[in-house]
């Protein structure tokens, strides 16, 4: 165990998990004079944040509110997101001088790299005095207030413990179900899990078809459950990813559909009859070729022979439907392995949510993606992560 201060026996808090909650969390309870233990199983601290938006860290969301994220309770997340915003946290990035820019959609990046960030939270948390301890794995923990947190190498109490260990998303980053274990260990409940913001994967069929496109992006609105997001869609040897695709699939589930606009914004049919007017002697493939990228458009134009002329109404409609609805079925999901965050968590029933205590458990505190709050693709889930850090800090 590593530490930065000499070790202590009791603690107003300890907290679990050094990634961007718990950071956040332990910085703004250790800057209101609270002892606060941070430790962490891993041997570095926000390994996520480092990773995150290709090293860039899209740190928070200009749009956030509580319309972007998914849980049980929708208005469980309202009280956090109002009481610490993405503006507060942008004051603080700017105060520290770390450039910035929005890249799309309200989606604020550092313009440097994502370990500024890092770097923001763990020398703003060790200055206003929490310890950090890493390479520490929890053996046990016991009492419901004050709690004992055995460690390998020493055993602490603290008043109140907080649990900030994140989803199971990317194994291979030391993620764990830790966070779900301690719920049930105190008898709060845990809603379904499931990968979200994750590529989806096609039946061997389908996936020769995608595959053949691999590497291609195109603009595209996917819809399912009456629920849509238009951006970028990538065709890749498994299946389909990019922006849209990640973003619905936090809505899917197993056996239904997708419905894709590959002309968003435009009328499919609308557009073909015109061609056919302007240029009707071209092949369906040639027309198919000039409304969509050239690749997709040859692609999807393989099955038809002839000439853009030769088609009625009756027949051009089934093929705008098909640029403009094309329906296709996911076999699953590329699963935790890539997935950005996990869907669901502990259930925001047994927590306050001004404090993200658990209300049978006082002193037991629940934050960031352990809890069933999460967000869309575009820094919604840090600025979750900044939020219930935030509201935590302020009652322990
Ligand atoms: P987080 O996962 O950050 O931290 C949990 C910590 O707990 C880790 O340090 C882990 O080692 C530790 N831990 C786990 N089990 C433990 C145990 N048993 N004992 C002790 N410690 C344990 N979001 C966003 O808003 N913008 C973005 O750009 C991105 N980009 C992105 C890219 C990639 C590749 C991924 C995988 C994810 C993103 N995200 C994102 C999502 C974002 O990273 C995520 O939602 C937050 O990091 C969640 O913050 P938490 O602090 O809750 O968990």
């Amino acid at each position: 165990m590593t530490g930065s201060a000499a070790p202590a026996l009791h603690y107003d808090a300890v907290i679990l998990g050094a990634g961007a909650a718990g950071l956040f969390c332990a910085l703004n309870a250790a800057r209101r004079g609270r002892r606060v233990l941070i430790a962490d199983h891993a041997r570095a601290p926000g390994e996520k944040i480092r990773i995150s938006g290709g090293g860039r860290c899209n740190f928070t969301n200009l749009h956030a509110s509580p319309e972007n994220f998914l849980s049980a309770n929708p208005r469980f997340a309202v009280s956090a997101l109002a009481r610490y915003t993405q503006y507060d946290f942008l004051e603080m990035v700017e105060a520290e001088g770390i450039a910035w820019h929005e890249k799309t959609l309200g989606q604020l990046f550092c313009d440097g790299r994502s370990t500024q960030i890092v770097d923001m939270l763990v020398r703003g948390a060790t200055e206003a005095g929490a310890e950090l301890a890493l390479s520490a794995p929890v053996r046990e923990i016991a009492g419901d207030g004050p709690f004992d947190i055995r460690f390998e190498d020493r055993s602490v109490t603290s008043d109140a413990l907080v649990i900030a260990t994140g989803g199971k998303s990317i194994p291979k980053m030391g993620a764990t179900g830790f966070g779900y274990d301690v719920a049930r260990q105190y008898g709060v409940p845990v809603t379904e899990i499931r990968p979200a913001l994750v590529p989806l994967t096609f039946t061997d069929a389908e996936k020769a078809w995608i595959g053949a496109l691999s590497g291609l992006s195109v603009d595209a609105q996917v819809s399912c459950n009456d629920t849509q997001f238009r951006e970028g869609m990538l065709f890749t040897h498994r299946g389909l990813s990019g922006p849209s695709i990640l973003q619905i699939s936090s809505y899917w589930r197993e056996g239904e559909e997708i419905a894709v606009d590959l002309m968003p914004g435009e009328d499919a049919f609308a557009r073909l009859r015109d061609l056919r007017q302007s240029a009707g002697r071209q092949s369906v493939r040639g027309a198919l070729a000039q409304v969509l990228p050239r690749r997709l458009g040859e692609q999807l134009g393989e099955g038809y022979g002839g000439n853009l002329a030769d088609m009625s109404d009756a027949a051009l409609r089934p093929l705008a439907e098909q640029l403009s609805n094309w329906r296709l079925r996911p076999a699953g999901s590329e699963g935790y392995r890539t997935a950005e965050v996990t869907l669901g968590g502990v259930d925001t029933d047994a927590l306050d949510s001004r404090t993200m205590a658990v209300k049978a458990v006082p002193g037991l505190y629940f934050i960031g993606e352990v809890v069933d709050v999460t967000g869309w693709l575009g820094g919604y889930n840090f600025q979750w992560a900044w939020s219930s850090g935030w509201a935590a800090a302020q009652a322990i």
